[in-house]
């Protein structure tokens, strides 16, 4: 599947990743805006063409301008003066335009959360915002004196230059210290579609845009002779790649689903059920053994990750040989594809099995599509809602590939594997009573190594300590614990600790992401 048939004429915008942690949220939200963003990190800035594109945005950075490397200020430079089409700088890509342009940086000037700034000289970017507004801050450098022949548009409420107007190359540059990308700056939207305006964008990207160009696209495998193999898991990302390649290869599409064992409890006969009522009748394929013979005594969940891939892998390459398959389908989405190109450009957090794991000899012997490669979760949403999908897989709570298996904290073993099955399906019995589980992002228990003493029929005993992790979240980039009445919280403690022996305490998990993350591992 090429991205060269993706582009749409005066509406596609890079977005240059240097490592940013809210740089899918730029692409995100422009794409809400009607505008295709695509990402691609500043150390592939070469393989960039951009004649497809009509306006550029310089992400935000873990970097200082200080110690980053060559390629760093080498990319920007090529953006600068390569180009001629309107470019807006995000906190780090303010500071590395500001200094490569001749204005001054300094360290020991950072701003952190809700800051208010005054906007200081009147410019279609700041249309619609008030002469002071809130907006997010997250940097330690700043820009102290502005570049030459630039005009500053804006300084923050401890009078650091916030905002900068230039003319590089004939065309407008717009450099920003604070995030317009994220829900914390109110009127970051509007300042991204003032640059969409001013950068005189078409507004093209919707979902029926992409559903014509997938089709198109798969269309072009169809004169692959045998079957096509879809892996499918019940969630959202592979049934709605499944059903697109049905669409095109009709009877040859044969939807498979492996147990691995580390679904939860009940999971893998009810999503076998729904994927039929969709047209998705799958092969099952019962590889628990396989799985978890080689994850048990597994500490790190990076290795436990891998390992699936491999036996994903592994298993498909099996029935692919045994049915003289030669096209596999997976529902992998953009932020995957984005992170498994960018090497080193992010400080890497996780690595979602299905792409890190996947071994390159997989993608080597076999066709491997993703249809859904380009989209996020949101948009991945919509192509469902076109596609007829029942609320059953759109409503889903996210779960991650490698299932349980990242939920079980230090060793892995079955017992704990049977724990977190058993005390997450109560979880999850609780909130449905209660009619709060539609209302939660995600609802779920893990447990780890340390133990408890407890006290069970008059004997003292050693139990394990089970956690219950209850968030809510609108794109799992930022979350929050619900604030749930105590008496629910009690209620799936006694309820855990009555019915699952080993278990002798219940905690419940109260940070929000960051400074953690949702899963435990
Ligand atoms: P974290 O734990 O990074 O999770 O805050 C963010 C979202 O991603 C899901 N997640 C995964 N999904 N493979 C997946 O397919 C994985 O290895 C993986 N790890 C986390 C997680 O459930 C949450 O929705």
């Amino acid at each position: 599947m090429t991205v060269d048939n993706l582009y749409i004429k005066g509406g596609s915008v890079l977005v240059i990743d240097y490592g940013g942690q809210y740089t899918h949220l730029i692409a995100r939200r422009l794409r809400e805006l009607g505008v295709l963003a695509l990402i691609e990190p500043y150390n592939r800035i070469d393989n960039v063409d951009f004649s497809k594109y009509s306006a550029i945005v310089l992400s935000g950075s873990h970097r200082s301008t200080f110690n980053a490397d060559s390629l760093v200020e080498y990319s920007a430079r090529r953006v600068l003066y390569e180009t001629k089409i309107p470019v807006l700088g995000i906190c780090f890509g303010h500071q590395l335009i500001a200094k490569i342009l001749g204005g001054v940086v300094k360290s020991g000037c950072g701003e952190f959360g809700g800051v208010v700034v005054k906007v200081v000289s009147e410019d279609e970017l700041f249309n619609g915002w008030s002469s002071e507004e809130r907006v997010w801050m997250s940097h330690s450098d700043c820009v102290t004196e502005p570049p030459p022949d630039s005009r500053v548009l804006a300084v923050s409420e401890n009078d650091f230059i916030a905002a900068i107007r230039l003319i590089v190359n004939d065309r407008v540059v717009y450099t920003v210290q604070f995030h317009p990308e994220v829900v914390h700056t109110p009127k970051g939207k509007l300042l991204l579609e003032n640059f969409v305006k001013i950068s005189g964008l078409k507004r093209e990207w919707k979902s029926e845009y992409y559903y014509n160009y997938v089709l198109t696209e798969l269309e072009k495998y169809k004169s692959i002779e045998g079957p096509i193999i879809a892996a499918v898991s019940g969630g959202i990302d592979s049934t709605v790649s499944a059903l697109l390649a049905k669409r095109v290869f009709g009877g040859r599409l044969t939807p498979v689903f492996i147990d691995h064992g580390l679904f939860r409890e009940g999971e893998p006969e009810e999503v076998v059920e729904m994927l039929k009522k969709v047209g998705l009748e799958p092969l099952v394929i019962n590889a628990q053994e396989r799985f978890l013979s080689r994850l048990e005594g597994v500490r790190d969940c990076e290795i436990r990750r891998q390992i699936i891939g491999e036996e994903f892998a592994l298993v498909f390459s099996e029935i692919m040989d045994k049915e003289d398959s030669r096209v596999f389908v997976q529902g992998t989405t953009y932020p995957d594809i984005v992170e498994s190109g960018a090497t080193g450009v992010a400080d890497k957090i996780k690595t979602h099995h299905n792409v890190a794991g996947l071994p390159l000899w997989f993608r080597e012997k076999y066709v491997v599509l993703e249809p859904l490669k380009y989209l996020y979760k949101d948009e991945v949403r919509e192509i469902g809602k076109i596609l007829g999908l029942p609320d059953y897989f759109t409503k889903r709570h996210p779960f991650p590939g490698p299932g349980l298996a990242v939920r079980v904290i230090g060793e892995f073993t079955r017992r704990k594997l049977e724990i977190c099955k058993k005390a997450s399906a109560i979880v999850e019995r609780v909130l449905k009573k209660h009619g709060l589980y539609d209302h939660v992002w995600q609802a779920f228990a893990v447990v780890g190594d340390d133990l408890w003493v407890g006290v069970k029929g008059d004997a003292r005993r050693h139990g394990y300590i089970v956690t219950v992790r209850i968030v809510e979240s609108s794109d799992a980039m930022t979350a929050d614990y619900v604030k749930l009445p105590y008496s629910i919280i009690d209620e799936i403690s006694r309820e855990i600790t009555r019915s699952i022996d080993e278990v002798t305490m219940v905690t419940y998990a109260v940070t929000t992401k960051p400074p953690s993350t949702i899963e435990p591992c």
